[in-house]
């Protein structure tokens, strides 16, 4: 597999990143691709596979619909969505891939940034799962590789990633080490927990050396043998993070449910960009750019109750190491409501509020993780309900 960062410096432009992608998805979509005999061989390089030297982007495009999406499509979704009131993204139009993309004139794909994609994404939150069926992390990971293929059938010339090299997670303490993506001695951490069918993430944090370093939308993804998925909720999208050198921050909220995919995979991390910091300053709060919360008075009725223990016994300042992890010194204050709400928010997941790591954190069912508290057993189904009644509304569109 090739360090994206490395590479892209040595050959920026269009057929890097063409390449890029074609190497990310070729165990997955096996597609018959040249978009110049020069880049056989190269494709070649990077699988040790045989590309089709006959073959063509769009050829390559349908056939990942075909093989890889359709089949899908029509077990899972078109029961709801042929002929029935809910969106009609499977009426043909003429074909199935033609009419899915252009439904609602292209709403459901994001040719410029395939893994945002609204067929995929949406297809894997909550919201979606409660009225419908949804994919996947797999299924997911096939569409928006589907996505990029026709990103490039259509000229479309992706950003080039920066991928680091993949590790085996192991229980506890974890490293990433980012001198294979070019910057030199520093790296990123985190602990691992595996759940009965995820992974559990926390205090995921940047170790910065010399020269700092800047990370773009940071994109965990998961590999099932040589089938790379990309976290189908895309939950660090809005992180564009600094961190000084010889200095240590958390990126986001520091947490990450995964679910529905091999609780033994081995995980690497796209960026969109990973560079030094270059006279950068460092950001705030994980890098999360955008947005506070919206719904501050139902955090202060809904769930400030309930975290005044957390807050109280740990998480306010009693123990460093806790209120580091997550901090919850304002949630007390009448007046710093908005900072407390904006302090648990990056603890939450709008799009698959139950798996929050507010909530699984403390879930007396989940024993492996954040084995310091739990919320006794009586009471969490109380504690769940305000707290998903809190983040539900800061969810709504
Ligand atoms: C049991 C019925 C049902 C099934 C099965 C189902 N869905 Fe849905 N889907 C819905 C409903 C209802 C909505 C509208 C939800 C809303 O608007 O909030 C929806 C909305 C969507 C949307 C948003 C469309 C838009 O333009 O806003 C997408 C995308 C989607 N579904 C994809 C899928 C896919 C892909 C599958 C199969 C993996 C699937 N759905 C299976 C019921 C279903």
């Amino acid at each position: 597999m090739l360090t994206g960062f490395q590479f892209s410096r040595a050959r920026p432009g269009t057929r890097k990143a063409m390449l890029d992608v074609l190497c990310r998805h070729l165990p997955m979509v096996r597609l018959r691709v040249s978009l110049a005999a020069a880049f056989a061989l190269a494709v070649a390089a990077c699988t040790g596979d045989i590309v089709d030297p006959e073959g063509d982007p769009l050829e390559a495009a349908m056939r990942a619909f075909d093989t890889n999406v359709s089949p899908t499509l029509q077990t899972k979704c078109a029961s709801c969505h042929t002929s029935t009131e809910n969106p009609q993204f499977m009426r043909p139009d003429p074909t199935l891939r033609d009419g899915i993309l252009s439904f609602n004139m292209g709403g459901l794909v994001n040719l410029m940034d395939p893994v945002s994609s609204r067929l995929a994404v949406f297809t894997s939150s909550q919201a979606h799962g409660m009225v419908g069926v949804n994919y996947t992390p797999a299924e997911a990971a096939q569409v928006t590789a589907w996505i990029e293929l026709e990103a490039l059938a259509g000229g479309i010339v992706p950003e080039p990633v920066v991928e680091t090299a993949k590790i085996t997670p192991i229980v506890g303490a974890n490293e990433v080490d980012l001198t294979t993506i070019g910057l030199t001695g520093s790296k990123l951490t985190f602990d691992f927990q595996p759940l009965a069918t995820g992974m559990y993430l926390s205090r995921i944090q940047v170790n910065a050396s010399t020269g700092g370093v800047r990370l773009v939308h940071p994109l965990f993804v998961v590999w099932d043998a040589q089938a790379p998925i990309p976290d189908p909720i895309d939950r660090f999208s809005d992180i564009d993070l600094t961190v000084a050198e010889l200095t240590t921050s958390q990126v986001g909220g520091g947490t990450a449910v995964f679910v529905d995919i091999p609780p033994q995979g081995q995980l690497s991390l796209h960026f969109k960009t990973a560079t030094f910091a270059n006279g950068m300053p460092p950001s705030d709060g994980g890098g999360i750019t955008g947005g506070g919360c919206k719904a501050v008075p139902l955090f202060t009725s809904a769930a400030r109750p309930q975290l005044g223990t957390c807050a109280g016994t740990c998480h306010a300042g009693t123990n460093a190491a806790a209120r580091a992890a997550t901090d919850m010194s304002k949630l007390a204050d009448d007046l710093l409501q908005p900072d407390a709400c904006a302090q648990i928010l990056s603890r939450v997941s709008k799009l698959n509020p139950d798996q929050s790591s507010i909530i699984v954190s403390v879930d007396p069912a989940v024993t492996n993780v954040h084995p310091y508290y739990k919320v006794p057993a009586a009471q969490f189904a109380n504690f769940r309900a305000q707290m998903l009644m809190w983040i539900n509304a800061e969810a709504a569109p």
